[in-house]
């Protein structure tokens, strides 16, 4: 039930940082350790190389994925779009281990690849919000999101809650083949909750920044570099699918290659810099568009930011900031939505769970 809220997916994004606490809290021991099932564990250490495998919002959390586990627990990870495996199918490597990423489980394209791949032998993970789905009964192993039910088309808490539980499975399997913690991640989960919540008691910024930049516009971009580049993609999906304002997210660098052709006088074009090492890239590449007229909004994150930036959210630890850099954006698209008379939680053309190919 939406209760006073007006839509499902505000009521979704405000439940962001309960999911973080209720996350932590399912995935602790009576220590209070992070872990996971020792099974998953084995398998994720008899992999040379793991294979993610999603479609839209849970594809960009596998993105970010791919970072946690590579950086974390020294795994090569590859990640793919489910409709395109198929086609595209890469080398794999004589270990695989395959994590499909899914909220609904239900995914078809998703669950044609599990299929395949079953068939040739190899093992198979599903995070996933729904216990029992499609996706969580025919693979090996299942890990829960625990996020409650998304009803909303738009997916926000399934996101980073993805997320929260990736970085999760990256630090146990880090610790299960004894490298050094990298952080204390029950801590920084918790650091990530409550700047959640003073993300979600801003939401007349956010309100003001979509009439700014949004209500009148044909199109948007979202520039970021490093895991910043990946939380622009999912800006922009956010964006197009319930405001239908075409919107496209891609890597800072990548302006001068052929999309700075597209910015004219009053492009709104959402920065996203949260990372040190790309900091001063980015706002190159800000200048850039300003020269040719866009209209640049900024999200940085404190410690980095820069004097005129348009929003700034609580420091995080810097490799878990999709987990919080995303709520502006989340929470941007949905007054976008709003001011342009959308129908916000069941948007044209979409279905909360794609179950054809
Ligand atoms: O249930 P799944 O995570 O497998 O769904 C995948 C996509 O259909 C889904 O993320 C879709 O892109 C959302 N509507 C995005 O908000």
């Amino acid at each position: 039930e939406k209760g006073t809220y007006p839509h499902y997916m505000l009521k979704e994004i405000d439940e962001q940082p309960l999911v973080m606490r209720k996350i932590i809290q399912k995935y602790q021991n009576d220590n209070g350790e992070l872990t996971i099932d020792q099974e998953i564990i084995t398998a994720m250490n008899e992999a040379d190389r793991i294979y993610i495998i999603a479609a839209g919002t849970s594809y960009h959390a596998g993105l970010v994925g791919k970072q946690f586990i590579e950086k974390l627990a020294k795994i090569p990870v590859e990640v793919h779009i489910s409709s395109e495996f198929g086609y595209n199918m890469p080398m794999l490597s004589e270990k695989p281990l395959f994590i499909f990423i899914t909220q609904s489980g239900e995914t078809a394209d998703s669950r044609a690849v599990l299929v395949q791949v079953k068939e040739m032998g190899y093992k198979a993970i599903t995070i996933t919000n729904v216990q029992g789905s499609t996706l969580s009964r025919e693979a090996d192993y299942t890990l829960l999101l625990h996020a409650g039910p998304e009803i909303a088309v738009a997916s926000t808490k399934a996101y980073t809650a993805q997320l929260a539980v990736l970085v999760i499975l990256a630090e146990v399997t880090a610790k299960s083949r004894g490298m050094e913690p990298n952080f204390n991640l029950v801590r920084e989960l918790g650091i990530i909750a409550n700047a959640m919540e003073v993300l979600c008691d801003e939401k007349e910024e956010f309100e003001s920044i979509a009439r700014e930049f949004l209500t009148v516009t044909r199109n948007a971009f979202f520039i970021g570099r490093g895991i910043d580049f990946y939380v622009g993609l999912e800006g922009a999906l956010k964006l197009k699918e319930i405001s239908y304002i075409q919107a496209e997210g891609f890597a800072g660098g990548e302006l001068k290659h052929g999309t700075i052709a597209l910015i004219e006088e009053g492009t709104p074009v959402i920065a996203i810099a949260t990372q040190e090492i790309v900091n001063l890239g980015i706002r190159g590449n800000v200048k850039e568009v300003v020269a040719r007229g866009a209209n640049p909004c900024i999200i940085s994150m404190k410690g980095l930011e820069f004097e005129g930036d348009t929003f700034i959210i609580p420091e995080v630890h810097e490799l878990l900031t999709p987990l919080v850099s995303v709520l502006p954006l989340q929470l941007i698209s949905y007054y976008a939505a709003l001011h342009r008379d959308c129908d916000v939680d069941k948007p044209r053309n979409l279905a909360k769970s794609v179950t054809v190919e």
